[in-house]
């Protein structure tokens, strides 16, 4: 499908009553979640990448209290951490996607994927089998979410959690931020300060690359950068928001909110350097360099500093 189709149809969408649900029920025909096995599977490498990042941090996860921002459609994500040792998750979605039977075939997509769960968390294939077992013998979502230790509040805005100051180890989102824009990032990252101990951590993968590309190959992975922010907004929309916000911004936000920077990884996809060479840049994105411009995910950890005591 053309970029431009898909985009002005989501557009359309996103101003009709019930435009979310009938965007899922596309998703599912034609997008995205045609395969929803291979969804899944892409998830369970975020989420392998994620532990990577956190184990090369040296950052354990074993009893540690997270708190996600952004559940979206399939818990994959936190019923992994809290299957590698996680003692809770709490996760908060803007809206209410999570449903009994978005957890089962979540669930059946996850069986597939016991190995890479079971070498990641450093357990046995048995032990997740018989984990995913339990959960999947529950009759209710909220039965499902309690036995996952997962605590779901949506909807629910992740920038007022309600939390208590100080009271978690660790605040991660996955393909969030990409689609927030800039102000309600600054404010989460604050909540995110505000809710963390001393020594706490926040980590975000960010897949900041033109999502339109995702589905039209005649696309590159940067082709959003060629619009002026008046041309960008024709063409961005409610219900796929991008904010174009390229990888130095979002650690300026997390360093503006007073973590220091303990991990960065990047990626630039394949063709990306020679497709900015092909169109001229928007003016809005010429003070970034070419690599800046270029990168495609970050993924980065942040570390709230530890409170100094008197003498040190
Ligand atoms: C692209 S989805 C990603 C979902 C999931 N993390 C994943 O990897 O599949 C982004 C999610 O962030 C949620 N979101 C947006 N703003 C939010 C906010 N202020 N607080 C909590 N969730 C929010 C959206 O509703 C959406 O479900």
């Amino acid at each position: 499908m053309n970029w431009r189709v898909k985009g002005a149809t989501q557009k359309a969408l996103s101003i009709l009553p019930g435009g979310i649900r009938l965007n899922l029920m596309m998703q599912m025909v034609l997008g995205d979640l045609r395969n929803l096995d291979r969804q899944i599977a892409l998830k369970v490498r975020d989420w392998a990448l994620s532990m990577k990042y956190l184990r090369e941090a040296g950052i354990p996860l074993e009893n540690s209290r997270m708190f996600e921002i952004g559940s979206g459609w399939y818990p994959v994500l936190p019923v992994c951490f809290v299957l590698a040792g996680a003692r809770s998750v709490a996760t908060y979605d803007i809206t209410r996607h999570l449903s009994e039977k978005g957890m089962l075939r979540c669930l059946d997509s996850l069986a597939p994927q016991i190995p890479l769960i079971a070498e990641t968390a450093q357990k046995t294939p048995a032990f997740i089998t018989e984990k995913l077992n339990a959960l999947r013998q529950k009759n209710t979502l909220a039965e499902m979410l309690e036995q996952s230790r997962i605590d779901y509040h949506a909807p629910a805005d992740a920038r007022r959690s309600g939390l208590s100051a100080d009271s978690l180890d660790i605040v991660y989102s996955n393909s969030v931020f990409e689609h927030i824009p800039r102000e309600i990032i600054r404010e989460i990252l604050a909540e995110s300060f505000r809710i963390l101990r001393p020594g706490g951590f926040i980590m975000h993968n960010v897949a900041c690359n033109d999502h339109y590309a995702h589905f039209d190959k005649s696309i590159s992975y940067v082709n959003f950068l060629r619009f002026s922010e008046n041309q960008w907004r024709v063409w961005n929309n409610r219900l796929q928001f991008q904010n174009r916000m390229r990888a130095p911004e979002f650690l300026a936000l997390a360093r503006d909110a007073g973590f220091e920077i303990a991990a960065q990884h990047t990626h630039v996809a394949a063709g990306s350097r020679e497709a900015l060479r092909s169109f001229t840049i928007a003016p809005e994105f010429r003070s970034f360099s070419e690599s800046d411009l270029a990168t495609t995910t970050i993924d980065f950890i942040g570390r709230k500093p530890a409170k100094e005591w008197p003498g040190e």
